[in-house]
């Protein structure tokens, strides 16, 4: 028979009740911990595997049916079907014959095209992307000559063929043409891709905001053969969306006419296609806008262009292309009076200023430039009579 001192139960029944109540706390974080793992899981769910697969069926269809009430966007039959198809059988979209196709005519292109392709993969867009560039780039005999230009462009392919997973194409000059001269090529190779049913293209340079809705126009659109977003505008260089449907016959009848007429894409394209209908009517909410509309806006409402822009081009005819350091009291004078627009507004272009260093490694130019850039004589402003063609 042992008999405990008073200080000894106490020591036997407080080290008990600890006991005890390590025990009621480690239930209690289980409990919690389960709840909050739960709660993980349902809010992970939307966004998992399967969806990566066809993320616009899932979420943004009805987004994009909303948005075009009345519209001839694609046949909404079809794409019931689809997605009644996809939720029976649980299977993947097919994305392989549509695709993102940039063409970069001149090495001071390769940037621009990398910053989208850099976005897409970003947002995880499952379509295809396909970079465009003349095949003497890769082919030249002046492999002796240093050439920095073509260096860095060199470089920036390496990248988006490894890092962006983009498809690298060598496109020729159009017309057998000389294929040392950048304006010698032209969008039509982008019907030459024949394997691809759609392809969508961007008017350069810009920033991809929401790549759900653009795929969502590659996947459920059916042009008949070309569609533009917004409409083309020939009194400027090719500011639109095009939307794509390749074809070898076609492709050989622009490039027929392109060899001809070394006319800008915007004249080539509107003469040939002169009834195209627009790929979207513009409704209420602007999946594509430019730097200067959104500079200009008279009523801007900012959680509407989060939300609904998934294109912005950068263009504004009283702002240097994003490419260049603007002094920033330039930036001031011209910076919008409203708080929100006026800090989207830059923030835009900072994005672009940190997506070239980013994805580039290089910097903004300075402006103005010290000599004129020979870019301007591809999308020169020409006046084309529909007789030239
Ligand atoms: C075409 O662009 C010019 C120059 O920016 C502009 O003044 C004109 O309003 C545009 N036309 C259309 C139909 O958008
Ligand atoms: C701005 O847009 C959002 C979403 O489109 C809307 O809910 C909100 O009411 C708008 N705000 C104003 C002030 O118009």
């Amino acid at each position: 028979m042992v008999l405990l001192t008073s200080s000894q139960v106490s020591v036997v029944l407080s080290s008990g009740i600890v006991v005890i109540f390590t025990f009621l706390l480690f239930l209690s974080g289980y409990i919690l911990q389960q709840k909050s793992i739960q709660s993980l899981h349902t809010q992970i769910r939307p966004q998992d595997p399967i969806q990566r697969h066809k993320p616009p069926l899932v979420e943004h269809t009805p987004d994009i049916r909303h948005q075009t009430p009345k519209r001839r966007f694609g046949n909404l039959q079809d794409r019931i079907i689809i997605q009644a198809q996809l939720s029976a059988k649980e299977e993947a979209f097919d994305w392989s014959r549509l695709a993102y196709a940039q063409l970069v005519r001149d090495h001071s292109e390769v940037c621009n095209a990398l910053i989208f392709f850099a976005d897409l993969k970003r947002l995880r867009s499952p379509v295809p992307r396909l970079l465009l560039f003349p095949r003497n780039w890769v082919e030249g005999s002046d492999a002796d000559v240093l050439n920095t230009a073509l260096e860095t462009s060199k470089r920036l392919l390496r990248k988006a063929s490894r890092r962006y997973r983009v498809i690298l194409v060598p496109v020729d000059a159009v017309g057998e043409q000389d294929g040392s001269d950048p304006s010698h090529y032209s969008l039509a190779s982008i019907f030459s891709l024949a394997q691809y049913d759609r392809v969508l293209s961007f008017p350069s340079p810009g920033l991809v905001l929401n790549s759900a809705p653009l795929d969502s126009i590659l996947a459920f659109s059916e042009p008949s053969s070309v569609a533009f977003y917004p409409a083309l505008n020939t009194s400027v260089a090719l500011s639109s969306l095009l939307l794509v449907k390749p074809s070898t016959s076609i492709f050989k009848a622009l490039s027929h006419i392109r060899a001809s007429n070394n006319i800008p894409d915007t004249h080539l394209l509107s003469n040939f296609f002169h009834s195209a209908p627009p790929l979207l009517e513009v409704g209420e909410k602007k999946l594509y806008t430019t730097a200067e509309q959104l500079r200009t806006a008279k009523t801007f409402n900012g959680t509407a262009f989060l939300t609904d822009t998934a294109f912005l081009y950068f263009h504004d005819s009283e702002v240097p292309g994003p490419e260049f350091e603007v002094p920033y009291s330039d930036t001031v004078k011209r910076r919008p009076k409203d708080d929100d627009q006026g800090f989207l507004w830059e923030k835009m272009y900072a994005t672009y200023k940190d997506r070239r260093y980013n994805v580039c490694g290089m910097d903004l130019e300075t402006w103005p430039p010290p000599y004129k850039q020979e870019k301007q004589h591809i999308e020169k402003k020409v006046t084309v009579k529909k007789t030239d063609l």
